[in-house]
């Protein structure tokens, strides 16, 4: 009888909600969908969050930037001139501007000039038509999703698959937003609150290339808190000198004073030559995550030893190149490709 309890102890335990976030977050590396399965489906469409999840991603990440009238939408930028068929809407024709965001100049069509509604009638389009030229077929089919439906998706798929499903949002230029009177934190914690996920378990990690919003977020929210980091330059907000200094052992204990982890672009890591930096030991040191970007698995993304053949769209070996970051300690990566992702994550941790 004692035996039949502890068995049904540990059925329990598995099915709690709380429970199965810790085992996804704790006992493998986690498997994050950039910008969904944006190798497959153009990015940041609930297409491409859709078809990740099928494909065993544990997070989905939605970039995120405002609307006009205060929404959160899922967007790589707010300049949605590559990724939207706004060039093309005449009704829209008088909406293209010239900005300058985070120190650069860009000119086209901003989601800060649309409502939600008017978003809500353009279409996705592929970025990266050259060497994806398989996505482009979906081209008009899927709208600019926002980040409830992002939530929703995520809380629905994870229902229906018994996995828990957790999304990882970044705020995208959020001094930017600021700075034109569409702060976007407090914005994406209500949302988070509606869904429940407020809490240092939510299956939520929260994302910035800049330090004072995550400073903000940390006071707003107990879910936890990812410091991006570049290989060149520095926070857009200052509030650092550059990455470098911040992915140093010093750098390192100063972040883990706000978040839970770091986000390293994937140089900083390993090199293309399979070096391998300090950078995983010290931040495991400070008591931080590692979760790198970003695995593609095209040969234009590829160190050159594990690209196969001189076409830049044709796929050389990702699966390698993660398992170089596996065996260097990383607790998770972003991928275009969740599936090789998932498997190459499932062949290390067996
Ligand atoms: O958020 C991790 C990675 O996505 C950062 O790069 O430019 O693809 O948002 P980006
Ligand atoms: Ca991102």
């Amino acid at each position: 009888m004692a035996g039949l309890w502890r068995a049904a102890l540990v059925l329990l335990t598995i099915a709690a909600p709380a429970a199965a976030q810790e085992a996804v977050i704790a006992s493998k590396p986690i498997v994050i969908a950039h910008r969904g399965a944006s190798g497959e489906r153009p990015e940041h469409t609930l297409a491409a969050y859709q078809l990740a999840i099928e494909q065993g991603a544990d997070f989905i990440e939605p970039d995120l930037v405002m609307t006009r009238d205060g929404q959160l939408v899922a967007r790589h930028e707010n300049d949605i001139t590559g990724t939207t068929d706004v060039a093309s809407r005449t009704e829209f024709a008088d909406r293209k501007r010239t900005k300058t965001i985070d120190g650069i100049s860009h000119t086209g069509w901003f989601t800060e000039d649309f409502t939600l509604a008017e978003l809500k009638t353009l279409r996705a389009r592929e970025r990266l038509p050259q060497l994806r030229p398989g996505n482009t077929k979906f081209d008009g089919h899927y709208e600019v999703p926002t980040l409830r439906e992002v939530i929703a998706l995520a809380k629905t798929a994870s229902a229906k698959t018994g996995r828990t499903i957790g999304i990882y949002p970044e705020t995208k230029h959020p001094s930017y937003f600021a700075s034109i009177g569409l702060p976007m934190e407090a914005v994406l914690v209500a949302e988070l609150k509606a869904a429940g996920w407020d809490r240092a378990d939510a299956p939520v990690f929260i994302q910035s290339f800049e330090v004072n919003n995550l400073k903000a977020l940390k006071q707003l929210t107990r879910a936890p808190l990812i410091q991006l980091m570049a290989a060149d330059g520095g926070p857009a907000d200052k509030a650092q000198p550059s990455y470098r200094t911040m992915a140093t052992a010093e750098g390192l204990k100063a972040i883990a004073a706000y978040a839970s982890g770091v986000g390293p672009q994937k140089d900083m890591v390993v090199a293309g030559d399979g070096t391998v930096s300090p950078l995983v030991a010290d931040a495991h040191r400070a008591g931080l995550k590692v979760h790198p970007w970003t695995f593609r698995a095209e040969n234009f993304f590829l160190p050159s030893g594990l690209r196969a053949g001189a076409n830049p769209a044709d796929h050389g070996d990702m699966s390698a190149e993660i398992a170089r970051f596996l065996a260097a300690g990383v607790d998770g990566l972003f991928t275009d490709y969740p599936y090789q992702g998932v498997q190459a994550r499932d062949r290390h941790s067996r």
